[in-house]
């Protein structure tokens, strides 16, 4: 079809690729350069897991941080860039909130040795899946698939742009016991989002008041995100913000995939402490 990107705005590194129009090379080669500190707010997701709804939060939760400063606003992704933001992110002050699709063994090793603290999103696998397939056939440069069938067993493979979220939770279902790490799934926030909101304020230290909550809460729902989505992201804003729900992934699988995908989670992840925290979303 002629929206499938040319292979040449897709680059590999460590055996995962990644669409040349966000990431760039260059930056990968330097990327060890990067130097976490303890105080930095790292938020860890796979494309799809609610990433964007997580920066909203985090950054209305952090009040006492300089909001959207220009170089987290313009990159705002870790392996988003040139090569130079590195430099550039050291003047950054006192807790910056930073925010990756990296999976650990390809992240800069000074984020684990910094002990800052990670919050880890998850959500599950089959409502990434179709969130994701969406994302593909409306952001040109990521290839496009001229199927559902065709993206799943591309989804399957690991043969998507940020690799398998497969792999991407088996490794780091192998940090779940590093003090510095918390996890918390996309199904639970929906849920009780106030709830939510504590548990990850509690977690950084971030004190808020219970009105505080509350406002977090409100601006940082679907819908609020939703119809701001065209000052806050542009033309990607309709995109991204897409339904923002649990479940609609029954609106794309056959049975004989959700029992593919069902089997593949078991095989990778069953009676890990990342694969029973994910379990709720999976039944969704
Ligand atoms: P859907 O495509 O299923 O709607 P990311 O930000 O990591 O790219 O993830 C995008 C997914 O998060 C989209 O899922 C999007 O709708 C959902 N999302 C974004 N903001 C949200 C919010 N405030 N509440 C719930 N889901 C949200």
């Amino acid at each position: 079809s002629e929206k499938v990107a040319p292979k040449d705005l897709l680059f590999s590194y460590k055996g995962i690729l990644y669409p040349a129009t966000f990431c760039n090379p260059e930056t990968f080669q330097v990327l060890d350069s990067f130097e976490a500190r303890s105080d930095d707010v790292i938020l860890a997701g796979y494309p799809k897991n609610g990433t964007n709804w997580l920066d909203q939060i985090l950054n209305d939760l952090e009040i006492t941080a300089e909001k959207y400063t220009d170089e987290l606003s313009v990159f705002p992704r870790l392996e988003f860039g040139d090569p130079e933001k590195f430099k550039r992110m050291k003047k950054l002050p006192f807790r910056r909130i930073i925010i990756t699709h990296l999976p650990p063994q390809v992240l800069p090793k000074s984020i684990f040795k910094s002990k800052a603290k990670i919050l880890l999103l998850v959500r599950n696998l089959k409502d990434t899946a179709v969130s994701y397939f969406h994302f593909h056939n409306n952001m040109p440069p990521l290839p496009s698939f001229s199927s559902w069938d065709e993206y799943f067993a591309a989804f399957m493979h690991g043969k998507l742009c940020w690799g398998s979220y497969f792999d991407y939770l088996v490794e780091w279902n192998k940090h779940m016991d590093d003090e510095n790490i918390m996890a918390i799934t996309y199904e639970e926030l929906k849920e009780n989002q106030t709830l939510g909101l504590k548990t990850i304020a509690d977690f950084f230290g971030f004190s808020l008041s219970e009105d505080e909550i509350q406002t977090v809460v409100e601006r940082s729902s679907f819908k609020a995100m939703r119809e701001k989505s065209s000052q806050t992201h542009g033309k990607l804003g309709k995109i991204l913000f897409r339904k923002g729900i649990v479940g609609d992934w029954k609106d794309h699988f056959s049975e004989a995939q959700s029992k593919e995908m069902d089997r593949k989670f078991e095989e990778c992840l069953a009676g890990t402490k990342l694969g029973e925290k994910m379990k709720y979303g999976l039944y969704c």
